[in-house]
């Protein structure tokens, strides 16, 4: 097992203000902000759903050094589940319907615990880090996408980036610990990439469809698709990674991009 000793899991307890963050807050885009936000509701039941999946099977882990790392995951998903939380309930006034689609994920989430073992509920968080690590990766080391956001919600997006891809390999080193199931683990990652695509799309056309002026800006909306399919692209070799016998989220070594970008929130 390839589980490193990892100082750089920090856990930063961040206060943001939204108050004047407009609802096109990426790059002006309507598809582009929507797809930020339909990121956004998943994200605080998706990420306790991460940290039920690993705190489930802690006690079966007896290494000291992942032990610790585990705490630090907590800690730091605890957070975001809730920053993310107040920030959807800020862009309720958008009209924007928040607590519909996050009650729907509670419950899907909820059916999904009670219907996958503990083995496969690991596998899923496995496979979801794996997307939000290559993706907070790619926006780190593309800095320009950040510039594109408001101002306002910058910060926010920048934290998140920057403590995925710090605690990238935690869930990963916890599934090899305790069940080293390579099948399970690759198998999971095939349906969640339906799942996942599927369902983020699903909620950015309908945040789309609900918005009488953004829906009507095909221009931009088709500027955002390009952008978004450029992206896509350029994550394909690092998501197929996963299904390599020997993947491990550490081999591409993040350290100093990291290092950087905590250097950065810490002078900001
Ligand atoms: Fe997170
Ligand atoms: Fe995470």
């Amino acid at each position: 097992m390839n589980t490193q000793v990892s100082p750089s899991i920090t856990v930063r307890r961040q206060q943001f203000d939204f108050n004047k963050t407009p609802l096109y807050y990426m790059d002006n885009n309507p598809l582009l902000s929507h797809l930020l936000t339909a990121l956004s509701l998943t994200f605080p039941h998706g990420e306790r759903f991460f940290v039920h999946s690993v705190r489930q099977i802690r006690e079966q882990v007896k290494n000291p050094v992942l032990q610790r790392n585990i705490s630090s995951f907590i800690g730091q998903e605890a957070m975001h589940s809730h920053a993310h939380e107040e920030f959807n309930a800020f862009v309720e006034q958008y009209n924007v319907p928040a607590k519909a689609i996050m009650d729907f994920e509670y419950h899907s989430i909820e059916e999904a615990k009670q219907r996958l073992t503990n083995k496969q509920q690991l596998a899923v968080t496995c496979a979801l880090e794996h997307f939000t690590a290559i993706i907070a990766q790619y926006i780190l080391e593309h800095p320009e996408i950040f510039d594109m956001l408001h101002p306002e919600i910058k910060p926010m997006w920048i934290w998140h980036a920057l403590e995925e891809t710090e605690h990238k390999a935690v869930a990963f080193d916890v599934y090899q610990d305790v069940f080293a199931d390579d099948k399970v683990r690759k198998t999971t990652m095939r349906i969640i990439t339906g799942t996942f695509l599927f369902r983020i799309s699903h909620i950015t056309l309908k945040l789309l469809l609900n918005d009488p002026i953004g829906r009507k800006q095909w221009r931009k909306n088709i500027a955002g698709l390009a952008t978004l399919s450029k992206v896509l692209t350029d994550l394909a070799p690092a998501y197929f990674e996963y299904y390599r016998p020997d993947f491990h989220p550490n081999h591409y070594d993040t350290t100093q991009l990291t290092a950087h970008w905590a250097a950065q929130m810490a002078n900001a």
